[in-house]
Parts: C-alpha cells; sequence; structure tokens
C-alpha cells in the first residue's frame, strides 16, 4: 500500500509524511529528494538549467517508479497532481491525502522559505501571496480528488491513521 501527501507548497506534507510512515511503520520518501539523489542535482538547479517542463517530467518519471512500491509514505511536490494525470497515477496506485491549508497560513510558512523554492524565489511578500492567491484555486482542483482531505491547520495524525486504515480496509 502506498499513501500520497498532497498539497500546496509549505503545507507540511514532509513533516506529517515522517511522523505518519513512523506510525504506519512505512518507509518515507519525499519525491522532491527521490528526484535529487537520481538526478544528481538539486532541485534549483534543476529549474535554473532546464526549466519547469524538464522537471515536470523528471517528477512523473518519479511517481510512476515509486508507485511500483510497497509500504511507503511518498510526500509530492505541491504542483505534482497538477500534471500529467498524475493525481488519476496517484490514485490508481495509492491512497491520497490533501493536507488543506488557507492562503494566509501558506503565505507565513512560505515568507521565510522562498530561496530553496525556486517558483518562489527571488519574489518580495507581496508578489508571494499574489502568487498564492492565483495559483492555490488552480491546484484546488485537482488536490480535491483527494480520497482524504485533512485540515493542515488541526493535524491529527491518530485520526488520519485511523481513515488510512479504514480506506486500506476497503480495497
Ligand atoms: C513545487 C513544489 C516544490 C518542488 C518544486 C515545485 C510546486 O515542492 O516540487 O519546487 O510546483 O509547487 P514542495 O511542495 O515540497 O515545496
Amino acid at each position: 500500500m502506498l499513501i500520497y501527501l498532497i498539497g500546496f507548497m509549505g503545507c507540511g506534507k514532509t513533516t506529517i509524511g515522517k511522523e505518519l510512515a513512523k506510525k504506519l511503520k512505512y518507509e518515507f520518501i519525499d519525491l522532491d529528494e527521490w528526484i535529487e539523489k537520481k538526478s544528481r542535482s538539486s532541485i534549483a538547479k534543476i529549474f535554473e538549467k532546464h526549466g519547469e517542463n524538464y522537471f515536470r517530467k523528471k517528477e512523473t518519471d518519479a511517481l510512476k517508479k515509486t508507485s511500483k512500491l510497497k509500504k511507503k509514505v511518498i510526500a509530492t511536490g505541491g504542483g505534482a497532481p497538477c500534471f500529467n494525470e498524475n493525481m488519476e497515477l496517484m490514485n490508481k496506485t495509492g491512497i491520497t491525502v490533501y493536507i488543506e491549508m488557507p492562503a494566509g497560513a501558506l503565505f507565513h510558512r512560505l515568507s521565510n522559505s522562498k530561496p530553496n523554492r525556486p517558483l518562489i524565489a527571488g519574489m518580495l511578500d507581496s508578489e508571494l501571496m499574489e502568487f498564492i492567491m492565483y495559483t492555490l484555486p488552480q491546484r484546488e482542483v485537482f488536490y480535491s480528488n483527494a480520497r482524504i482531505t485533512v485540515n493542515g491547520m488541526k493535524m491529527d495524525i491518530k485520526k488520519l491513521v485511523g481513515q488510512i486504515k479504514e480506506e486500506i480496509g476497503e480495497i
């Protein structure tokens, strides 16, 4: 069984994913780290050298490979569900969990970590807010196809584990 965590940059996929993996006794995979290892390059360098389209291909390749594994919690990049039918692939091969968070909270969490994220690096705070307000609704169209949606502002890992076990029981 695979658990995919999806949601906007900064919603806590990695932190929650690590905790969830521990509770389920699954291994944790960060899809961006997987891509970085395989391409021996950072996400920022991949964007800089080859552009976003190339990164999206690498991301889909990584998802296709990881979707064949078992007993993993996979934290995906914020854009992953929105390209190349990745959301369909994830829903076919595992349980998708959307970590929902309002724009204001995302802004506060992202305003200090802009440099590590190529899509928002170099943005002024006002530009970052505009980016979130513009991009979040577009991405929510994809995120809303998740099997489970949780409120990232009130994370309850125990409850999430229960929801996941219920879903696994149904498969
Ligand atoms: C992206 C999010 C990033 C990373 C890349 C693109 C996006 O991952 O995949 O910079 O399109 O939202 P995080 O959501 O882990 O920051």
